[in-house]
Order: C-alpha cells, then structure tokens, then sequence
C-alpha cells in the first residue's frame, strides 16, 4: 500500500511544491509517512519521551520544508512574489503551484501566522483540520515552514492506496473496471505512453462508485462546526450559539437505515460494496418460468450472494450495454460525507476525485498485482481514528508484474 502512496505523492509534491523539494531530502516520503503514522501520539498530547521516534519524524518533516523554502528563497524570491526565471507561469519551480502559492499569501494575511503562533493559537487554527495536522501544545510551526498544504495530501493519497487494493482484491470487480475504463484510454502516438480522456473516465459509473465506496468505508473523521453568532435550529433540536458540534463521518457513513445494502444483504454497511451507488434505470425483465416447474426456465438464476456477483447484478458486464447502470450520490448526500459539508467542505475533493481516478487507472491499465497470503483481509490502523482515511494496519504481500500489450496493458 505504502508503495501505491509514494508513487503518488511523489507526483504530488512535484505538482505542488515543484521539484526541489524531493530532490533536496530524498528522505521526505518515509519521514512523512512515519509522521502520518504517528499523529495518535499528537492527537493524544503524548509527551516527547514516550514518544521519540514520532516527534523526530515530525522535526525531520518540518526540517525538510525549511531546507526547501530556503532553497526556493535563494533562488526564486518569496512565495507571494516568486522572482524565479518562471516567476509567471502558474507553476513555479521553486515555490509550486500557484494554489500552493495563493493558500500560503493567504494564511500570511491571517492574524496569528506572520509569528509562530501561540500554543493557544495553534489549537484553534487546526481544530477545524485536524485530520491534516493535529493540534497541540508543542505544535508551534513557523508560517514559512508550515507542512499543512502538504499533509493536504495525505487523504486522498491513502484513499488510491485503498481503491487500488479493493480492485486487486476483486478480481470480477476488476475485469469490470478494466472494461469500463477501456473506453477513456489510447496510447500517444510520439512516446507510446498511455493516455486517458479524464473528462470521460470521471463521468464512468462503476468507477465512480468504487471510488465513492472507498471513501464511505475508509474515511474517519469528525467534522467540527460552531454557530458562532445565533443558536443553528436543527428539525427538533437547538445548538446553542458557541457550542462546538462533532459529527463523524463513520456514524453517517455506517448507517444501515441510510445506505442501500443490495437485494438480498449482499453488501452489508461493514463491507465494500460499489453496488450501493448505483441504480439501473429499467432493470431486466425476469427470465420465464418454466410452464411445469413454476421455477425459473434459467438454473443459474438465483439473486447474486457475493459482493462480486452483485457487480455483474448491477449491470457491469454481460448488459452494461443495453441498460448501463447510473452512478448517483444524490439518493445518499446527507449520509455521504467524506469531504465534510456546506460553505466549508474540503476544497480540494475536485482535485481528489481526479488524482484518485487517475492514479488508480494508471496502476490497473499498467499492472496486474496478485494479492498474495492474507494480504486480502489486511484491517484498518484504528489508532488514528478519526484523522482521515485510515492507514492499513498491516503489509499486504503481493507479486506484481507489468501488462502485456495483447491483456490490454499499454
Ligand atoms: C480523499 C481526499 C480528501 C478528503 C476525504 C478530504 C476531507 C476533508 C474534510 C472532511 C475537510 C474538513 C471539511 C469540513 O469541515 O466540512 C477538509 C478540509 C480541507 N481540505 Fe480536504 N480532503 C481530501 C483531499 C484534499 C486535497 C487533495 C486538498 C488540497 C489539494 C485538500 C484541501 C483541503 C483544505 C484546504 C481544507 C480546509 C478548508 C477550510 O478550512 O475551510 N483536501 N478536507
């Protein structure tokens, strides 16, 4: 898993932060991850000597962002005014992305981060995130220095990790996505490279809902709000004015009255099950009866038991043709809750959903990966609950090997 997260982090730190920063710590990815690993031990204000190894992780992070921003200082004036050979294009070598860019102008206009801020400032500021940065006391993080943006990463970059291994671990589920994604995928002509229509491939249903499901089942985290100025009426209930309100993301997400689980329970809530979002507009008329059995005149007719089976029940393969099914979050927006909700929802679950989907469609168009031991049945790292999408708790052994052109690999 950790192998699929830093092939894309390494794509994403290159997007965002340009290419020096990889370059000057080439220790950054595994420091990062040990890091993330460790954020329970912030998140529980777990005293530095309990705890060495992950506060060393986190001074190696910090360190390494203050290498890179000094790097880009010397070479390419500020991060609100890039002065680099490049210094107009949206994407500045030294400082990044002009997003990257624009937060960090942004958070340098807030009160409280011209300074590093103080330990009382620090908890309010990453309360709201805190899936990204836990707060605490000792967290005093330089505005120049600050690794937020960064660790924006860390959910999404988890989630491919997660949809990736839930295709691999489906082997029907797979072929079906494998077809699906058929459609979106030609090779240039100059390099041979493959190439996908992104337009295309972030409207295919089944894909859709393999991503949608990751999230449902592996995103925990508390969503925080406070009504500031006037108490918020909620149906039959009053949130007084400045009290603060949690909502998890795995009670809306666990429901069962909330969430489809298949004709016949196929996919209970506690399971993956892509099924879930999806809906076939004129489902197939039933197979005759035999006249002298009553029965159906097909042996093999029963309703789908496995969650794979379920996939081909919803229309993936044999008539994803004549009835494709439908994707739709609709049906399911106030239990769907990954990206938090209203005016401050996450502003980058465009950009996930794209870097999911395509990530995730690289690896499967390119690799076949065999899953192998118990690999298929590795659990969650609970111990961060609630700061995101979950790690695995452990390794998942596997063999993986490059497509051959004639299976449809490129
Ligand atoms: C699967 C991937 C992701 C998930 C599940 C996720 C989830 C969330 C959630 C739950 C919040 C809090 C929203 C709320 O309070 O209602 C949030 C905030 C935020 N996210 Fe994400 N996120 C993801 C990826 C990203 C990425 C890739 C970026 C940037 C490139 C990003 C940038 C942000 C920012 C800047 C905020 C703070 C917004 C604010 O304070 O108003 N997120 N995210």
């Amino acid at each position: 898993m950790q192998f699929v997260g830093d092939e894309a982090m390494t794509a994403f730190i290159h997007a965002f932060c340009g290419p020096h920063l990889l370059r000057l710590c080439p220790g950054f990815l595994q420091d990062f991850w040990d890091f993330d690993r460790s954020l329970h031990v912030f998140l529980q204000g777990v005293p530095r000597i309990f705890a060495p190894r992950a506060y060393a992780s986190r001074k190696k992070v910090l360190d390494a962002v203050k290498t890179w921003q000094k790097h880009a200082r010397e070479h390419g004036g500020t991060a609100t005014a890039p002065g680099g050979p490049h210094a107009d294009d949206d994407d500045d070598p030294f400082w990044g992305s002009s997003f990257f860019r624009e937060r960090h102008k942004m958070f340098l206009e807030m009160d409280g981060y011209t300074t590093p801020p103080s330990p009382r400032k620090t908890s309010a500021q990453y309360g709201r995130t805190s899936h990204h940065i836990p707060s605490h006391p000792n967290t005093s993080v330089d505005p120049q220095t600050n690794p937020v943006p960064t660790l924006r990463a860390r959910n999404s970059i988890t989630a491919t990790s997660w949809t990736v291994f839930e295709l691999f671990r489906s082997p029907s589920l797979l072929a079906a996505v494998r077809a699906e994604v058929a459609s979106c995928t030609t090779t240039s002509n100059n390099h041979g490279h493959v190439q996908f229509d992104t337009d295309r491939l972030l409207r295919l249903p089944l894909f859709q809902a393999v991503y949608a499901e990751t999230l449902r089942l592996r995103m925990h985290f508390y969503v925080i709000r406070m009504p500031g100025r006037v108490d918020m009426d909620i149906r039959d209930w009053v949130i007084p004015c400045q009290s603060i309100v949690c909502t998890s993301t795995t009670a809306a997400h666990m429901g069962s009255q909330a969430w489809p689980t298949g004709l016949d329970n196929e996919y209970p809530v506690d399971t993956f099950g892509a099924g879930r979002f999806l809906t076939r507009p004129n489902p197939p008329p039933p197979p005759p009866e035999d006249p002298q059995t009553g029965h159906s005149a097909r042996p093999d007719a029963k309703p789908p038991a496995r969650e794979e089976d379920s996939q081909t029940a919803h229309g993936t393969r044999a008539d994803a043709k004549t009835n494709p099914p439908t994707f739709s979050l609709t049906p399911v927006s106030n239990s769907w809750i990954p990206y938090g909700g209203g005016p401050r929802q996450c502003p980058g679950r465009q950009f996930a959903k794209r870097q999911i989907l395509l990530t995730t469609v690289l690896f499967i168009t390119l690799f076949d990966v065999e899953i192998l031991g118990g690999g298929a049945d590795v659990k969650e790292d609970l111990r961060s609950f609630s700061m995101g999408v979950a790690h695995p708790a452990g390794k998942v052994p596997c063999r993986m090997r490059r497509r051959r052109r004639e299976r449809g690999g490129l």
